[in-house]
């Protein structure tokens, strides 16, 4: 098995992978570096981080983690196991070149992936961000124990709240969503992620879905920003399934793991047909989201059955990879 950092193809086939992972409004702030053909690291983009929404770079560590899963889960298919150093210099270790240092990742040779890493390897090219309303039909009870078996594989905890606990989120949500809303610097934020026009990044018009009315589930808007040309307008599900993924700390560290998870959550859910998106305004409020005794919120995910959506641009190859020697 040539080794998956050692050809062209490979590294290619490892950076897509990696790159069709969710990031927050599609920054995709994520940069990988090759020296030789031993180790890709993974950087965070400073450049793109959010600063209205994402001042303590929450939202773009729990990108590159989703990122991260996908190469690990990349690298698994080539014959190898990843090892990954998180945060080799440290949580603040510095800015370099490409952005601070999140992860290192080796490889070594490994047997057989498993069926499920296989499966979820498969979906990575078919997860997306479905904002469309969905049907009445419930996730099984198997499916919700499998989602929440991805997020203990990775060490986060993912609940599925209960239908009162899910009315209180939803009211945290709403109040979130409209104090946003009244926000110029939030507006503008989105107003830069957000076009009419093709571009490799940012939320494409075609993926906002309807406009939230207002009286169901507080979708985050991305249409407010720009002209609104005859959007339809829905209530989404009142009662929606949510899950929430929690951890016990709240620092880098934390945010690279919810986004592992985050990630791991997602693909089992496109492995069995499920369609989710995110709500993240109360995190975007940057107030921390500590619940009682469970932990820090980092994601809230909506789950359930929707129509087929169309994918979002992602950057080319060439643009998001830096290597310092050539492989073969
Ligand atoms: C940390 C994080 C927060 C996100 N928050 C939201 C959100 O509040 N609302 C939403 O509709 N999508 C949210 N998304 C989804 C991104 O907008 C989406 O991943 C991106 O536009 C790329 O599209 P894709 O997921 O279809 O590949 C979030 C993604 C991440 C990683």
């Amino acid at each position: 098995m040539p080794h998956p950092f050692g050809t062209h193809v490979g590294v290619r086939r490892l950076i897509t992978a990696a790159v069709a992972a969710p990031s927050v409004h599609n920054t995709q702030p994520w940069r990988f570096r090759l020296d030789g053909s031993e180790v890709m690291d993974l950087h965070a983009d400073p450049d793109r981080r959010l600063d209205v929404i994402d001042p303590r770079g929450r939202a773009l560590h729990i990108s590159c983690g989703a990122a991260l899963l996908n190469l690990r889960l990349a690298i698994r298919m080539t014959g190898h196991r990843p090892l990954v150093r998180p945060f080799p210099d440290g949580p603040d270790g510095p800015d370099g070149p490409g952005g601070t240092l999140l992860a290192s990742v080796a490889a070594e040779p490994a047997p057989m992936p498993s069926l499920e890493q296989a499966e979820l390897y498969a979906r990575i090219p078919h997860r997306r961000s479905n904002r469309r309303p969905f049907g009445r039909r419930q996730v099984p009870t198997p499916v919700r124990c499998a989602l929440a078996a991805a997020a203990r594989a990775e060490g986060v905890l993912l609940q599925l709240p209960s239908p009162q606990t899910t009315a209180y989120l939803l009211s945290v949500l709403r109040a979130a969503d409209e104090r946003l809303t009244a926000d110029a610097g939030y507006l503008a934020e989105l107003e830069r992620w957000t076009s009419l026009r093709a571009r490799g990044d940012g939320v494409p018009r075609y993926a906002f879905g309807p406009r939230p009315s207002g009286r169901g589930v507080p979708m985050r808007d991305f249409g407010l920003a720009g002209p609104e040309t005859g959007r339809p307008v829905d209530d989404f599900a009142a009662r929606p399934q949510l899950g929430v993924l929690l951890t016990s700390g709240d620092g880098p560290r934390d945010w690279l793991r919810a986004g592992q998870a985050l990630q791991r959550v997602l693909l089992t859910a496109e492995r069995h047909r499920v369609s989710a998106s995110l709500l993240s305004q109360p995190m975007d409020m940057c107030v921390g989201t500590r619940t009682g005794t469970t932990g820090h919120i980092q994601a809230i995910v909506r789950l359930g059955y929707g129509p087929p959506v169309p994918g979002a641009p992602r950057r080319p190859y060439r643009e998001v990879l830096t290597r310092t020697a050539s492989p073969a």
